[in-house]
């Protein structure tokens, strides 16, 4: 279909009409050009399609659908295939359904744990979270529906979401706020975007012609359309010309009516309406051309490949005397509310209306051998004490407890953010009393964000589970018995305790302002380069079996920042059971000019290996992977020198390490001015050539102490002399010296510096 010729045909006001929604999840028809309503609905980890009553809160009810596991289990597999997998299966579900996009996949960079959507999202880590999310982009986008990547951008609180100023810097953006939409957008060709409610520095994100055209569409190439979050519209007219397409769910016709005429009032350019419409068009269009109504969306597969995949997340933290995997001959008890009624997906938009639950004691509940008893409510966070002594009794008479916890829905969700990372008073105390009687107590959690685990030295092991969708019993059941092993890895610190955390002074800011004072540094690239202690690291995860590391290889020693560096390494599994590794490539900086993390993931993969196996894993990394963001450039630079080159069983755990040197293409252009220091013109030889001859003329005396008095030498060292020398602006060197020197001729050579 020609979009522009069918745009051309359209009158001000129908073109208008197609900018915001009919209801809640269509979009208008135009019924003389033959334009049908599309329907758009939430996701990202199943379907949540309202058939009628809608509402973006997950308040009324949808239709029966599969909870596949949610982004924060989905992003603890570290496993792009599974991502995809996720994204295929939604898929299908829309495309049976009538669906053109689906809303996710949700991939903002998890700032504090203490967000109250962190379930939804991938990871604190940018890499991570965007080759996932650019994975289930693929896998959704291969059914021939859209994605709609969301919430572009720095939306990282639920308090005060709609109305919060983010303020961020530059380079903060571009390394944490920006490269998983970046690549979704670039790699994954995401046919929507979704912008945030908040604003960044003080522009709404759905009227931020910077954020919107300049690096969406001009940087990244994005040739969908942009969406409003629900209700994320301030002034629709400046939406328009800022690159916002489609404004959800509808305004009633009221913003449209503003639209026509404030082109009539010569005050916006028609052309930015064409553009919008032509955008959403264009992405309907193609949904449209290949619609299948006719495909299957079986029900049962998909909760059999929900509970395959939330195995695949489960993260083993803690496995002391091999306590786990659990034997059939062993007597064990299971406790906790969680093992009957399992906490698996988040409130809010993304809460799916499953068909089918299945819990741990759905699963266990034939085994001999198994007890069950319920320890805690989740209505009240107080200990019952007859449930806990009911607990104590099954315990007691097990060999082995495994005690199902983690966090009750009212504990995190969509709309409001945490306050403190404390698990439910009644569930600490069970896990405490349970170890007393039972000396090989196991703790399963279901959770979507991090606890803290008080709890931790008296228990013989850990999983945790996070929010695995509706076939979690399934999975937890096969990672306790084994008949899974174990391959999750942390997707996200686990901080000791709340005050840890990188911006505990400053989350949530003040009123309606939050400052991002801790800049790049979040996640494992605070905790790490403060040698902060945590719970467990971003990356930790471990197995029934051991996997040995050897052999690390780069193509070269040596490579400018054009090239591609190829790190290849040995992994073998040394234990007695088949299972998943999962390989982390990090890098560092080991000299910069600027703050750097102490490295960071630039790389990762997962293999699969049986008992004594050996498998070589390569990966390509180039020019991003060394670089950081160059504000004066604004672009990604990379500083001429060495490189660490680390494979990792974690953020803070090197098991083979190498060196690269890397030569910069790029010269950074000098802007140097009259209140430089000498520290900095000293580190540029070209400056030092023209500054020669005030230097030579002996201005800043040799830097040496004379040495002629001993008065002198102790008022002023040499250090102190050098380096009050290096701290001194050109400028002053006008004032030393003695009128030889003007200010003019100093800006002279300022200038002759910098022309180059
Ligand atoms: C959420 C989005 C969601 C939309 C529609 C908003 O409140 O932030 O993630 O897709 O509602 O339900």
């Amino acid at each position: 279909m020609d979009i522009k010729q069918l745009v051309s045909q359209m009158t001000l006001e129908e073109k208008c009409s197609l900018l915001s929604g009919a209801d809640f999840w269509r979009t208008r028809p135009v019924e003389r050009l033959g334009i049908p309503a599309f329907m758009v609905s939430d996701g990202p980890h199943g379907l949540r399609k309202q058939a009628e009553g809608g509402d973006h809160l997950g308040i009324n009810d949808s239709i029966k659908a599969v909870c596949l596991p949610t982004a924060s289990a989905a992003a603890a597999s570290f496993d792009r295939d599974l991502c995809r997998q996720i994204g295929e299966a939604v898929g299908d579900a829309c495309q049976h359904e009538k669906l053109a996009v689906n809303l996710g996949p949700a991939i903002n960079i998890k700032r504090s744990p203490l967000c109250g959507r962190n379930f939804e999202y991938y990871s604190e880590d940018p890499y991570l979270a965007g080759e996932l999310a650019t994975a289930h982009t693929k896998g959704l986008q291969s059914r021939n529906v859209g994605v709609s990547v969301k919430h572009f951008a720095a939306n990282s609180q639920e308090n005060r979401r709609m109305s919060t100023s983010a303020e961020v810097d530059e380079r903060t953006l571009r390394e944490i706020y920006f490269p998983a939409f970046e690549k979704v957008v670039r790699d994954g060709k995401a046919w929507t975007v979704m912008c945030s409610y908040n604003r960044i520095n003080g522009v709404y994100s759905s009227e931020n012609p910077w954020l919107l055209k300049t690096v969406l569409r001009d940087e990244w190439g994005f040739d969908g359309y942009v969406v409003s979050d629900w209700g994320a519209v301030n002034d629709r007219v400046k939406g328009v010309s800022a690159g916002l397409d489609l404004e959800m769910p509808s305004s009633g016709g009221s913003n449209d009516r503003r639209v026509m005429e404030a082109v009539k009032a010569g005050t916006l350019d028609e052309k930015d309406v064409d553009a919008c419409v032509e955008n959403i068009l264009r992405i309907h269009t193609r949904y449209l051309e290949n619609a299948k109504p006719e495909t299957v969306w079986d029900l049962d597969a998909q909760h059999e490949l929900a509970g395959k995949l939330a195995a695949e997340c489960m993260v083993l933290l803690k496995n002391e005397d091999r306590v786990l995997p659990l034997k059939e001959t062993e007597k064990v008890a299971v406790i906790g509310k969680f093992a009957a009624v399992p906490r698996f997906q988040g409130g809010g938009s993304s809460h799916i209306n499953c068909f089918r639950i299945t819990s741990l004691m759905d699963e266990l509940k034939d085994c001999s051998g198994v007890t069950y008893a319920q320890g805690y409510d989740t209505a009240d966070e107080q200990p019952d004490e007859t449930l806990i002594a009911e607990a104590l009794r099954v315990a007691a008479e097990a060999d082995k407890a495994v005690i199902v916890a983690g966090l009750p829905d009212s504990f995190e969700s969509e709309g409001y953010d945490r306050t403190h990372l404390r698990m439910p008073l009644c569930q600490t105390e069970l896990i405490r009393r349970v170890a007393e009687v039972n000396p090989n107590t196991i703790v399963v959690l279901y959770n979507g964000s991090p606890v803290e685990m008080p709890w931790l030295p008296l228990v013989k092991a850990v999983v945790e589970g996070y929010l695995g969708g509706q076939a979690v019993g399934t999975a937890t059941a096969n990672i306790l018995y084994g008949k899974v092993n174990p391959c999750g890895r942390l997707p996200e610190t686990l901080p000791v305790k709340l005050e840890d955390t990188p911006c505990f002074l400053s989350y949530e800011g003040e009123g309606d302002t939050g400052v991002y004072n801790e800049g790049i540094f979040v996640g494992y690239r605070y905790y790490d380069k403060k040698k902060t202690d945590v719970l467990f690291p971003f990356g930790y995860g471990l197995s029934y079996t051991k996997f040995e590391y050897s052999n690390l290889r780069l193509s070269s020693k040596e490579i400018r920042d054009t090239d591609i560096l190829t790190v290849s390494v040995d992994v073998t599994n040394a234990g007695s059971v088949k299972g998943k590794e999962v390989v982390q490539l990090y890098v560092g900086d080991i000299e910069s000019s600027v703050f750097r993390p102490v490295r960071e993931l630039k790389e990762f993969g997962k293999i699969e290996l049986e008992p004594g196996e050996t498998k070589t894993v390569t990966f390509e990394i180039g020019k991003r992977a060394f670089a950081y963001w160059n504000t004066r450039l604004h672009d990604w630079h990379v500083e001429t020198g060495d490189f660490r080159i680390e494979i990792c069983s974690d953020s803070r755990t090197v098991l083979l390490s190498e060196t690269v040197r890397v030569e910069s293409t790029v010269q950074v252009p000098a802007h140097y001015t009259v209140n430089s220091i000498m520290a900095d013109l000293i580190a540029n030889p070209k400056a030092m050539e023209i500054l020669r001859p005030i230097m030579q003329g002996g201005l800043f005396g040799s830097g040496e102490n004379s040495g002629d008095s001993d008065a002198a030498g102790e008022a002023i060292s040499d250090e102190m002399a050098k380096a009050m020398m290096m701290n001194m602006p050109l400028r002053s060197i006008a004032s030393f010296s003695g009128g030889a020197l003007t200010y003019d001729m100093i800006q002279k050579m300022v200038d002759q510096i910098n022309n180059g």
